[in-house]
This record gives structure tokens, C-alpha cells and sequence, in this order.
């Protein structure tokens, strides 16, 4: 894989650009704050009387809707929600965008599955912070940055790299590291990730072991230390030094049971499962059902949210309250 460094680009090449963030929410109240402070000319582009567009005003930012934001800008980086960008891009940024400007994405959902089909003039980048936006200005501020990932849909001015590698710098990526992809491996891995792991599986494995253990007649707080609370050592150990150096620093009590305990929950049919999940990811069936979805209010979210009891984090607080010593 390789690394884009510092020393690599040419922060020049986005400072001679005007920039037009679309969305100042999670991502794009990180990517306006870097840029400005790394010497880019920044306007905002947000919906009237929107959260984003008051914070953006309060942080002195030109506020234009997104129209009149993507008109006038030579580089347009789409920080919106995922669900909503081909509807705002089809309504108010295909129509305005510069000839021969370049168009950014942080995640590469919309354009990888053809939800919208940016004019052949453009160049198409991605550049995915890996990470939170407030951690990505934190980061910045810090003197440190965060690490991205850079991919180049389409190259229509031959320098559609050149400006997403200087995007990255004036981030402060390039502190850390700028890995290249493509639109397809970043957004594929990404959607994998958080299905089945990060936001689908893990917290449903947390959820079920604590569930198992108050059906069994245990208190809930016991439930919530040894589910969900001790959830995090075993995750920072393995962020610090892997998986060996997690199950070096366990004991060898809970290096057996778990070991066994492995076996009987991640069984060839999770394997199969997986594989499914991934196949409805690559076909784009994901990606459809989410706008579909979202473009009829969001019906089936809503009732997948309202099946999560509350009990949990009502124990949660308590837990937390213990711990905190208040
Ligand atoms: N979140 C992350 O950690 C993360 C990490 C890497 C990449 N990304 C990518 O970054 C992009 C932006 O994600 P995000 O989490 O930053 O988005 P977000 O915070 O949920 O939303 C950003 C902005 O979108 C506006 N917005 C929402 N719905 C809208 C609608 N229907 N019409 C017009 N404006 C609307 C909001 O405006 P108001 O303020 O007016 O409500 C908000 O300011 C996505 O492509 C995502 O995949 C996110």
C-alpha cells in the first residue's frame, strides 16, 4: 500500500483554490477549520437555518446555500449525510458546479454504487479521514494529524491527485499518513467494517451477553461491568499491541474459556453470514435499500431503532455513576 507523507505534496495546489465545504456537520466543521488555518480560502455551503449553518457563521465562515457555495468554488468537498448527498447533489450541485472543478468526497458510497454520476469535466476524489471529525481538528490543533485515505475516482484535469494529496496536507493527514485506494476497496471495507463488526456485530454480541446474563437471574450492573463496561480494556489492548499482546495480558483462565467459548459463537454459519453481508454490500443492494429507504422517510430505521430497550442504558448510567464515583 503506499503512503503519502508531508514532504510528498504540495499544499499549494488547494491553497491557489477556493474551496467549497457542502454540509458543516461531524466532517465538514473539521475539514473548513483545518483548511482555513492551513492557508485555504473556505466557503460553506448548508441548508437556511440549519445547526450547521448558524456554527459555520458563528466560526466566520461565508455561509451561501449550496448552490451558490458549489458555483463558486474550484474544489466541492460533499460533507453531507450518505443517505442524502444524491438527492442534494442531483438538486443543487450538478447543476452549479464550475466546469473543469474538482469534486470531493469523504466516503465513497454515492459515487463507487452510481447513486449519482458526476459530469465527465470533473475530477472525482475521495479523501476519508479515519476517524471522527472533532478527533480530526483535535489532531490538527494538536500539531498531529490523523490518518486518510486518498483514492481518484476520475482524473479529467490531470491533476485530480495532485489536488486531493494537498486537500489531505491541509488537513494534517500527512502528518500520519495518506494511504492510497480506490473508491471501490474504501468503500466496500468500510460498509464490511461497520456491518459486521464495528456497529452491527460487536454491540449486538455485547447486548446479547448482557441480556443472557439478567435473564439468568443476575444483577444487572453485574451484567454491565463484565459485558459491556470491560468491552473497552480488551479493545484498547489490542489497539496498543494486537491480538498476542491482548491474550498475553489476560489470564490463562480467560484465555481457555474464551478460546472455547470462540468456537461455539463464530461457527461456519457466521462465516456464511459474512460472506453474504459482503456480497449485498458489493452488488450495491445495501447501498439501494439505504436510499430507498431514506427516500421514503426513513421507515424501516426507525423501526430498527425503536427495538432497542432502554433498560440498557438506564443500567449504563448506573454503572458509569459507580465508576466515576459519583
Ligand atoms: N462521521 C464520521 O466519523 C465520518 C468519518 C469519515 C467519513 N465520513 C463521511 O463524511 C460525510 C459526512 O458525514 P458526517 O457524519 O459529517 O455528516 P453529518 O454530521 O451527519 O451531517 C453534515 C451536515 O449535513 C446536513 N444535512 C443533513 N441532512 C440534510 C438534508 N436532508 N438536507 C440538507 N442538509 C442536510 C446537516 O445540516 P444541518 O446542520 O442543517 O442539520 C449537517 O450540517 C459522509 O460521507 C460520511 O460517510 C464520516
Amino acid at each position: 500500500m503506499k503512503i503519502y507523507r508531508e514532504v510528498d505534496g504540495d499544499l499549494g495546489v488547494i491553497r491557489k483554490r477556493r474551496v467549497a465545504i457542502l454540509g458543516y456537520g461531524n466532517q465538514g466543521h473539521a475539514h473548513a477549520l483545518n483548511l482555513r488555518d492551513s492557508g485555504v480560502e473556505v466557503v460553506i455551503g448548508a441548508r437556511e437555518g440549519g445547526t450547521g449553518a448558524r456554527k459555520a457563521a458563528e466560526a466566520g465562515f461565508p455561509v451561501l446555500r449550496f448552490d451558490e457555495a458549489a458555483g463558486s468554488a474550484d474544489v466541492v468537498m460533499m460533507t453531507l449525510p450518505d443517505e442524502h448527498i444524491p438527492a442534494i447533489y442531483e438538486r443543487e450541485v450538478a447543476g452549479s458546479i464550475r466546469p473543469g472543478a474538482a469534486l470531493g468526497f469523504a466516503h465513497g458510497l454515492a459515487v463507487h454504487f452510481g447513486l449519482i454520476v458526476p459530469r465527465e469535466d470533473l475530477d472525482v476524489f475521495l479523501i476519508g479521514p479515519k476517524g471522527a471529525g472533532r478527533w480530526l481538528r483535535a489532531e490538527y490543533e494538536a500539531g498531529r494529524g490523523l490518518a486518510a485515505l486518498i483514492a481518484v475516482h476520475r482524473d479529467a484535469s490531470g491533476e485530480a491527485f495532485a489536488i486531493a494529496l494537498a486537500y489531505a496536507l491541509a488537513l494534517g493527514c500527512g502528518r500520519a499518513g495518506i494511504l492510497e485506494t480506490t473508491f471501490a476497496e474504501e468503500c466496500e471495507t468500510d460498509l464490511f467494517g461497520e456491518q459486521a463488526v464495528l456497529c452491527g456485530g460487536i454491540p449486538a454480541l455485547i447486548e446479547a451477553g448482557f441480556r443472557t446474563l439478567v435473564e439468568a437471574g443476575y444483577s444487572p450492573e453485574m451484567a454491565y461491568f463484565e459485558c459491556v463496561h470491560e468491552a473497552k480494556l480488551i479493545v484498547d489492548l489490542i489497539a496498543e499491541g494486537g491480538f498476542a499482546y491482548m491474550r498475553d495480558r489476560i489470564s490463562t483462565t480467560a484465555e481457555y474459556g474464551g478460546e472455547l467459548a470462540a468456537d461455539r459463537l463464530v461457527t461456519d454459519r457466521t462465516r456464511a453470514e459474512m460472506r453474504a453481508i459482503l456480497d449485498d454490500i458489493r452488488s450495491g443492494t445495501f447501498a439501494r435499500r439505504l436510499i430507498a429507504d431514506t427516500g421514503a422517510g426513513s421507515p424501516e430505521l426507525e423501526r430498527l431503532r425503536r427495538r432497542h430497550p432502554r433498560d440498557i442504558d438506564e443500567v449504563g448510567e448506573r454503572v458509569r455513576r459507580i465508576v466515576g464515583g459519583k
